[in-house]
């Protein structure tokens, strides 16, 4: 179940233990150091003051919470922390720590000052939550020796180790586990010049030549998250590679980018299937998730952490107490008049 971790990014395995092609791909991509990692600049300051701290110090760095959508690097920079910190890294996640000796086992393994990581750490349960308060603030664990009148309390010692928690649901994280951090970051939407910078790092690092304004192209469409961008990175190049061009060129980006039905602004399928359903069967809204699920056939959660917060931030969806709103923007781009409502 848990990866012990050197400082290479060989293998990151949260909780199955097998990596799929493309998280394989992605990690082949992952910046190892600060200076290489790109955007996020105040989490980047933030963490370098932190870090020389603590190694001034000669102490164990304090535990850190990294929060932000899908895809913008969390576990990226849980790594490079590691790295830079000179520390192993141990990776797991909330629903893979079933039971407290769980936990318990994990953290014992660890060496001095090391790191654990837990992906998704709103999904930790209320046991495991528990015993990791004394974990992180007194590096010990308690445990019960023995069964009846003759049972006691025994603390086991552990290292002084740092917890590094990622979530993309920090309201559903408990105030006592958030307490306990000393440093807690979000990681934002990655401007478009950023993805466009990490779209040009990653095709150097496959030894594939791609042009600026395919380059541009892939950027725009990536909906600001270095995973989109690195994902339509290797779809270009897997159609660059079937039609034998040696440079990805913006024909090809504009075939393969129409093939995965992703148009110019980044908008997919879903994203548009879920605007043209709230306008053509809702007359624009308020519609419930639940409702809204139901009508695509997609899952509440997807739509509420993979879809909502791009078509939010870009303006085509509003969510109210009500239920969701397609704007006025989002009648525009799908070419459909306004209704009634809005005139
Ligand atoms: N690959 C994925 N995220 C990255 C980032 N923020 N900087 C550089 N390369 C990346």
């Amino acid at each position: 179940m848990i990866q012990r971790q050197k400082m290479t990014d060989e293998k990151v395995s949260p909780a199955a233990g097998v990596l799929d092609d493309f998280s394989q791909f992605e990690n082949q991509l992952r910046p190892k150091k600060l200076t290489d990692y790109i955007g996020q600049s105040g989490v980047k300051q933030n963490l370098k003051i932190v870090i020389e701290a603590a190694k001034k110090r000669g102490e164990e760095l304090d535990h850190i919470l990294l929060h932000g959508a899908p895809g913008l690097g969390k576990t990226t920079l849980a790594n490079i922390i590691a790295n830079e910190f000179g520390v192993n890294i141990k990776v797991t996640s909330g629903p893979a720590l079933e039971k407290q000796g769980d936990v318990a086992s994990i953290v014992s393994n660890l060496g001095e000052h090391d790191i654990l990581f837990i992906d998704e750490i709103h999904r930790l349960k209320p046991v495991v939550e528990e015993v990791l308060y004394t974990a992180m603030e007194d590096f010990g664990i308690d445990i019960i020796v023995g069964k009846g009148p003759s049972a006691r309390n025994m603390r086991i010692k552990l290292p002084k180790f740092t917890l590094i928690g990622a979530t993309t649901k920090v309201s559903m994280i408990s105030a006592p586990l958030r307490s306990r951090f000393g440093s807690v970051f979000k990681l934002n939407f990655y401007e478009q010049m950023e993805i466009k910078e990490i779209i040009l790092r990653s095709a150097k690092l496959l030894g594939v030549e791609i042009k600026d304004v395919p380059a541009n192209l892939l950027a725009k469409s990536s909906r600001q998250v270095p995973r989109i961008a690195n994902r339509l990175l290797k779809r270009v190049r897997d159609f660059a590679e079937v039609e034998n061009k040696s440079v990805i060129d913006e024909g090809i980006t504009k075939k393969a980018l129409c093939a995965m039905g992703i148009d110019d602004i980044g908008l997919d399928q879903i994203d548009r299937e879920i605007l043209s359903v709230i306008i053509d069967k809702f007359r624009g809204g308020p519609v419930g998730l639940t409702t809204l699920s139901a009508a695509i056939s997609e899952e509440k959660e997807t739509i509420e952490d993979i879809y909502e917060p791009f078509l939010i931030k870009m303006g085509f969806l509003e969510r109210t107490a009500r239920g969701r709103i397609a704007t006025e923007r989002a009648y525009a781009h799908l070419g459909i008049a306004l209704s009634d409502r809005f005139l």
